[in-house]
């Protein structure tokens, strides 16, 4: 994910947005929950070099579902399971396309990195592992949807924040989507076993211990962060600096440690989302229940965020 793979993937969910607003500008009201994981979802598709006669809705209940279905056992996540089976057989077939030329691919997209990817043996990727490759990294891209969801109301919270976007000044935006990302709960902790054993501050791991580190009490611990449940974006947070401290994608140096290498891109994601919902186009938020209840893994607002009357922009 250097600064060009980002820059495409902006771009394209740029114009995936701008296409679709068409749609919603027709429609009395959207949820823009779904609305925006479509769009993510096209973005993805077309970034990672899949070809456009994957029917993109389907594809959006495929990467949606596991994560939605990512916090729980029961018979939607068996569906999500099955789902997750069938994407993964379909992105298989087009691994196996590549090599005959058949799909016209460019360079640095990802399906083609990841099929012509060989290790230090010379050895490709075998289909399947190939298909989860490319699957991990299309499906964290639909899941920025949450965020986009949770800046949104933000920006519905906090007026003098929208109207200062609005008015086309980008100075806090990067600080406001990282706030965003602070405040609002995603996935609450991840867990990985200890491999070694050791010992840290006094407690002591086995080898085989689960872990599990509290991302969501570790963002709102009143020790790292002055009033821990306001939505203050003069914080000036960055995850680039904060390593252990503000984590909601893991702790510590994406090149060297578990933490997600996609942070930056989801960052410049949410950005861009904040220009298009307050520079290109203009709509209303209806009553709805906005409660975001923090028993539901993931967690949303409950309506998904509804919004009405929407219309574009002009420029
Ligand atoms: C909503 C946005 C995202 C969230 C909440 C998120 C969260 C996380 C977390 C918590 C981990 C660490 C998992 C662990 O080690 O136990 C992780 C790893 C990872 N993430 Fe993300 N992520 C997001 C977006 C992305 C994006 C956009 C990409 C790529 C395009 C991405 C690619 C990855 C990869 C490849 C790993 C595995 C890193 C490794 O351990 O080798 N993520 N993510």
């Amino acid at each position: 994910m250097d600064g060009d793979q980002i820059e495409r993937l902006r771009a394209t969910f740029r114009r995936a947005w701008l296409d679709q607003l068409e749609d919603w500008q027709r429609r009395n009201e959207i949820v823009l929950f779904d609305a925006v994981n479509l769009v993510l979802t096209q973005a993805a598709a077309a970034w990672a070099g899949i070809p456009a006669d994957k029917d993109r809705a389907e594809l959006c209940r495929e990467l949606s579902g596991m994560v939605e279905n990512a916090g729980g056992i029961g018979p939607s996540t068996m569906l999500a399971l099955w789902r997750r089976r069938r994407t993964e057989r379909t992105i298989g077939d087009l691994v196996r396309r590549v090599p005959s030329g058949a799909l016209d691919l460019p360079a640095n997209s990802p399906v083609r990195l990841v099929s012509e990817y060989v290790d230090a043996e010379g050895m490709p990727l075998d289909l399947a592992s190939a298909a989860v490759e490319i699957i991990n990294i299309i499906r964290p891209v639909v899941a920025i949807g949450r965020f986009i969801m949770f800046a949104a109301l933000a920006l519905h919270q906090h007026r003098q924040w929208y109207d200062k976007f609005a008015a086309g000044d980008d100075d806090g935006l990067e600080a406001f989507a990282e706030e965003v990302r602070r405040l609002y709960p995603f996935f609450p902790f991840i867990g990985g076993r200890a491999r070694h054993p050791f010992e840290w501050k006094g407690y002591r791991f086995h080898e085989g211990d689960w872990v599990l580190l509290d991302l969501h009490g570790t963002n709102h611990d009143p020790r790292l962060f002055a009033e821990p449940d306001r939505f203050i974006p003069e914080r000036g947070l960055s995850w680039k600096t904060r390593g252990f401290d503000f984590i909601p994608h893991g702790g510590g140096d994406p090149a060297t440690t578990h933490r997600c290498p996609g942070e930056a891109v989801t960052v410049a994601l949410i950005m861009e989302a904040v220009r298009l919902l307050t520079r290109s186009m203009a709509y209303q938020v209806p009553d709805q229940d906005m409660t975001v209840s923090l028993a539901r893994m993931p967690a949303r607002p409950k309506s998904g965020f509804r919004i009405d009357n929407v219309r574009r922009k002009p420029g």
